[in-house]
């Protein structure tokens, strides 16, 4: 037995053989305490141990006897928030918060010395969200919120309605829920890239206490579907099965183990014996098109070749003479990496059984509607017979447009008749959930000597993995609008989404674009380079404008649409900036060079495929409003940003805003958050329905005081009708007693799609030998529209623009030659700490989009498009070496400027 106080309470406790203090704190329903790793990386499990901070995770939790631990949820006292807590509230440093409650516990201990050296102090702690800006924030004491005022909710920095949750540790998110009889579910993967399991052998992990069921590709329904999330699902190939008697990449889940307790679902996992048939493998796609490559799939998903599953292809112009006429032409081939998106929460979900007798999934997900679709789908059930909703989620960044949880989840449980949770691990997120895809893009690409473009050529390869899911969408987006976002008579492209035994694909933030972005940015520096043109004239001279057509390669209609312009401004803005400097100077020595890059990025609001979102409003008696919208929230402040779309319309303040969202019986229908929809399908579903609300309340109040509508307009919490007022309180009490229910809903579809504009700028320091970059000035233009919340506008952009530099500079999944990724861990496969995130300063456009809610559009997405090739472009301008692959890695940068030696 072991004996600690936790925030002051007693606790006498048989820890588990082996379990860390961080597990025990949570059987404890202590949820403050989060797991983002389990190996003492993330930080996200930090508590105080007699006043001193550690990693629970890490702590085996018989070292808690006699001890003092606190949580995040001791930290305010007498219902105060700490300083610190306070301190994260006003800067809002955070955008999921799942790392919050670690970060501040980390933070609360620093000395006035450690806050001089955050990058140092906080290297135990990652967030993936913010870029660490608003952390810097609230450790300087900045505040970034402004007061919530009546009629003033557009364009002002609210805070998130969740903040003081948040900071407190009371935020629930989605395996943060204690429940009777609950069962665990792990899942044992196949060790081999392809391979066919050919005998299966339970008995040894039956055997193993607690294990109550083990299921393999022979329980399961025989029915294939894609774990992509798409309103249609015809753009995905159905190639996945619940449970498949093939593995087709190393990582690949093959049998389910339900037990007791999460240990022994996993001494289960161990136990389970299959036997495989090792089958040939194939990594490379331009090897996988070869005849007689390894065959991933049957005949009826490839289409023209071999493990092809898609090729878009098209030309508009002349492309050939387009080349004759170019003065100049540049040509090479550029490459990306897959990186994983490192959501700090882990994949999850939890089924059970109603007392309606429905079956209810709280879950990690962008799209909890179609995810509902889909398992009804796969399990032959109704769709009205499933509940799928979400809590809050700690980040997404397209990793959870994806149905990889739910399903086992839901099966089990229906197969047992009990609660039943699966939680993933860092390393199974790493290997066994989808990644960017790899993407290598030959651009050829010609002008003349006065730098106009006359011909475009791009051709792409676009590894999709085992599954093809999102490897279409993610080819298309690759195809259109880097390449539309210049104007050239000439254009033509050919890409191809080729299965192979990797690890698959997925939506990732840019979703595609951010891929050919790379490419296509760094040729047009190359060009620009060649006719001696600065960099941002030749973009100026060359990118698309109001009137042009928004044609990529292909000649059909687009309903793509500038509903606002502000790339030209974004332009300015960024070569203002770097010329202005910041005075950051490169370190002293020879062998440091200096350079100066920029990128543009353009990227459509929205998928060319449907879209559609629904929101609801009631006014409630006590005058107040309820506000459900489908959309999910997961960082990206979009319950923040509908409630301030509402308090505008209907002139009042967001605290008078109840929100729900993401939940298939309480919120209206909504395709999903991602593809850069929030603000301008979600977004505008809530303009539309308070818009509603407010005919409905103004026209009631016309009716009951007998004042002409034109002289009744909304007040705050009352109406004004004449020289009388009215409160809503009072108006809705008048409604009740004729069954006036203040109730509306309204959908909105995408179409047409506005478009964002993106520059970065980077000014940079490389030394010659070592291959180290420094980032000494990074500048960020955004065309976004009007920023409904600026604040919440910069912080996505501040993570977006971080994530770039994780990419660019960072991040590298590394596998072996039997494609089984070798560093499956936070710490071996980085992404960007405290320290290795540069300062950004972040523009805005001064723009008012005519196609969003109240003039603004999506920025989600985008900001990490321009920010690799502006890194490349910078290197080129420094070294002059172009770096075409990605990443910018110290060992990579030595060999190639080596060999350029
Ligand atoms: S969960 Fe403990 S450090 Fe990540
Ligand atoms: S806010 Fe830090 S991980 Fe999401």
């Amino acid at each position: 037995m072991t004996h600690f106080h936790v925030n002051g309470r007693r606790y006498a406790v048989e820890p588990a053989a082996g379990q860390c203090l961080r597990t025990l704190l949570r059987d404890l329903d202590v949820f403050g305490v989060k797991k983002g790793c389990d190996a003492g990386d993330c930080g996200a499990c930090t508590v105080h141990i007699d006043g001193k901070p550690f990693h629970s995770c890490l702590v085996p939790a018989f070292r808690g006897e006699g001890r003092e631990i606190t949580t995040i949820e001791g930290l305010a006292t007498n219902g105060e928030l700490h300083p610190m807590q306070k301190a994260f509230h006003d800067a809002q440093a955070f955008q999921c918060g799942y790392c919050t409650a670690g970060m501040i516990m980390t933070a609360v201990t620093l000395t006035d010395a450690q806050k001089t050296d955050l990058p140092h102090a906080l290297k135990g702690n990652l967030c993936r969200c913010t870029g660490y800006r608003s952390i810097n924030d609230a450790l300087l004491g900045t505040c970034n919120i402004e007061p919530d005022e009546a009629g003033k909710a557009l364009g002002a920095s609210l805070p998130n309605p969740f903040t003081d949750a948040i900071v407190t540790g009371k935020a629930r998110y989605t395996m943060d829920l204690a429940i009777e009889g609950l069962l665990h579910l792990k899942v044992l993967r196949s060790p081999h890239a392809h391979a066919r399991i050919v005998a299966i052998d339970r008995s040894a992990a039956l055997a193993v206490p607690g294990v109550v069921a083990v299921y393999t590709w022979e329980d399961v329904p025989k029915r294939l579907f894609s774990s992509a999330l798409h309103e249609d699902h015809l753009v995905d190939p159905d190639d996945v099965m619940l449970l498949d008697n093939v593995a087709r990449f190393a990582g690949q889940r093959v049998a389910a183990v339900v037990a007791e307790t999460e240990a022994a679902a996993e001494a289960g996992c161990r136990a389970l014996h299959l036997e495989y048939e090792i089958l040939p493998t194939v990594f490379d796609p331009v090897l996988a098109v070869q005849p007689g490559a390894p065959l991933l799939h049957d005949k009826d998903l490839v289409t023209a070749s071999n493990n092809i599953f898609c090729t878009l292809q098209g030309e508009i112009g002349d492309v050939a003479r387009g080349f004759k006429e170019a003065d100049v032409l540049h040509e090479q081939t550029y490459s990306t990496t897959r990186v994983q998106h490192v959501h700090l929460e882990t994949h999850g979900s939890i089924a059970w059984k109603g007392e309606d007798d429905r079956w209810h999934i709280r879950t990690s997900s962008q799209a909890p509607f179609a995810a509902r679709q889909k398992l009804a789908y796969i399990m032959g059930i109704p769709p009205r017979d499933l509940h799928v909703f979400t809590e809050r989620v700690g980040g997404g960044f397209g990793g959870k447009q994806e149905l990889v949880s739910e399903d086992l989840v839901l099966f089990a449980t229906m197969k047992l008749g009990r609660p039943v949770k699966w939680e993933w691990s860092r390393e199974e997120e790493f290997i066994g959930a989808t990644t960017r895809h790899q993407m290598t893009t030959r651009v050829k690409i010609g002008a003349r000597k006065d730098g106009t473009l006359t011909a475009l050529d791009v051709q792409v390869f676009s590894n999709t993995g085992a599954y093809g899911g999102h490897g279409g969408e993610t080819l298309a987006a690759a195809m259109a609008s880097p390449i539309a976002a210049y104007r050239c008579a000439n254009k033509k492209g050919i890409g191809h989404a080729v299965y192979t035994n990797m690890t698959p694909g997925g939506g990732f933030r840019g979703y595609g674009a951010s891929q050919t972005t790379f490419a296509v940015e760094c040729a047009i520096d190359e060009l620009a380079r060649l006719l001696d043109i600065d960099p941002f004239e030749m973009r100026r001279k060359n990118v698309v404008r109001p009137g042009d057509n928004i044609e990529s390669i292909w000649k059909e209609p687009n309903d793509a649409s500038f509903g606002s312009y502000g790339i030209g401004e974004c332009l300015d803005i960024v070569e203002r900036e770097l010329q202005k400097s910041n005075g950051v100077t490169r370190p002293e020595g020879a062998e440091w060079a200096e350079g100066q890059g920029v990128a543009l990025a353009m990227l459509e609001c929205g998928p060319p495929t449907e879209h559609r979102s629904g929101a609801e409003m009631r006014l409630l008696p006590d005058g107040t409003y309820h506000l459900a919208c489908g959309s999910t929230e997961m960082g990206n402040g979009i319950i923040t940003a509908h409630r301030q779309i509402a308090a505008s319309m209907l002139g009042t303040r967001v605290d008078d805003i109840d929100i729900i969202n993401a939940d298939t019986d309480r919120t209206p229908y909504d395709t999903g958050t991602f593809a850069s929809t929030g603000v301008v399908v979600g977004g505008k579903a809530v303009h539309l329905a308070a818009q509603a609300m407010s005919d409905d309340i103004i026209d009631f109040a016309s009716r009951t005081t007998g004042v002409a509508i034109d002289q009744c307009r909304l007040d705050n919490d009352g109406v004004i009708c004449g020289n009388q007022r009215i409160s809503l309180r009072e108006l809705h009490a008048e409604g009740a007693k004729v069954d006036h229910r203040f109730s509306v809903s309204r959908r909105a579809y995408l179409s047409p799609r506005t478009i964002a504009f993106n520059v970065q700028g980077v000014r940079l320091a490389v030394h010659r030998v070592t291959g180290e970059i420094r980032v000494l000035h990074s500048v960020h233009a955004a065309d976004i529209g009007r920023p409904i919340n600026p604040m919440q506008c910069r912080g996505q952009l501040d993570g977006a623009v971080a994530m770039g530099y994780g990419w660019a500079l960072v991040e590298n999944m590394v596998h072996d030659d039997q494609g089984r990724m070798v560093n499956p861990q936070l710490r071996n496969c980085r992404i960007p700490t405290f320290a290795d995130t540069p300062h950004t300063d972040i523009f805005f456009a001064d723009t008012i989009d005519l196609i969003g809610p109240l003039g603004a559009k999506s920025q989600g997405e985008c900001g990490i498009n321009p920010v690799a090739p502006a890194v490349s472009n910078a290197l080129a301008n420094a070294t002059g070496v172009r770096f075409a692959h990605l990443p910018f890695t110290p060992d990579r940068l030595f060999a190639k400027l080596a060999a350029a030696k």
